[in-house]
């Protein structure tokens, strides 16, 4: 028996730009992660975990029939309220689990599922499900955080030489490298390489963002002029591209492993 809280309201754990790292961040994730849906007028695409709506709000001012799935009904009410105040066109809203969704085979010509997996207790049969409703031709999108990031493993080796070097404790508290209480897969490359494979064939791999969370980075950061901060931000992201076991966030998209087919 699955025991969950469906009303639960998880607006908290949706992380707000507050930071120009934090905004460079989300801004990008989000960018990579709808530009490699490829939406436009008259596709049919699906938001998994869809939380506040605000990326299937997006698709569907592209033009995109926008599906949003969420199990939560308060995230998905909040959803409504805030898309439907902002004037938003059309979304169709749907309560559904990742790995039990409510749509035939091969009805999508991409789903999405953006800073969600981590959450799922079924990544692997989330994904599955993600290419079951894909179109053979179309493109599932996942967006993951990388805690194996470069910033992770800096942060991690500083609290180590704290304690070993200089024998002063590591604070109290969840570390950046540490995973948040509500995920339950800790994903770097290889594990989502392998999660995704055994049900996508990847086309496209690339890593956003660099830094996020380094200690005292944020701080770096809001002291520079915008200019040189917005340089040095997209300087890292460039890098990121290039190296996704690195970098904060990883964008993987392919289409749907040929199912076997049954014959009568
Ligand atoms: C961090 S939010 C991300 C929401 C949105 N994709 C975004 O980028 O803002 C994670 C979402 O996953 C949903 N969720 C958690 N477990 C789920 C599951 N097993 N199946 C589908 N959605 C789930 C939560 O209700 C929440 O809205």
């Amino acid at each position: 028996m699955r025991v969950v809280d469906l009303d639960r309201d998880m607006r908290d754990v949706i992380p707000t730009g507050t930071t120009r790292d934090s905004e460079f961040l989300f801004a990008r994730m989000t960018g990579e992660t709808l530009a490699a849906a490829r939406p436009g007028p008259g596709k049919r695409v699906l938001d998994v975990a869809s939380g506040l709506g605000q990326d299937a709000a997006a698709l569907a001012e592209r033009g995109a029939i926008t599906i949003a799935a969420e199990p939560s009904s308060r995230m998905s009410e909040l959803a409504r309220l805030s898309v439907s105040q902002q004037g938003g066109v059309l979304t169709h809203w749907v309560r559904s689990w990742s790995d039990m969704l409510p749509f035939a085979d091969d009805r999508f010509d991409a789903v999405i599922c953006k800073g969600a997996l981590d959450h799922f207790d079924r990544p692997s049969a989330a994904i599955a499900e993600i290419a079951r409703v894909t179109k053979p031709a179309g493109t599932a999108v996942l967006a993951i955080a990388n805690f194996d990031s470069l910033s992770c493993r800096v942060g991690r080796a500083l609290d180590v030489a704290r304690e070993g070097w200089f024998r002063r404790p590591t604070p109290a508290g969840r570390r950046g490298y540490d995973v948040p209480h509500d995920h339950f897969t800790r994903y770097e490359l290889p594990l989502m390489r392998e999660q995704a494979e055994r049900s996508l064939v990847l086309d496209h791999v690339v890593g956003v963002s660099l830094g996020w969370g380094l200690p005292k980075w944020a701080q770096l950061l809001e002291s520079l002029p915008e200019g040189a901060a917005q340089t040095l931000l997209s300087g890292l992201d460039w890098l990121a591209a290039r190296a996704p076991s690195l970098a904060d966030v990883v964008i993987l998209a392919g289409r749907p492993r040929q199912r076997a087919t049954t014959s009568a």
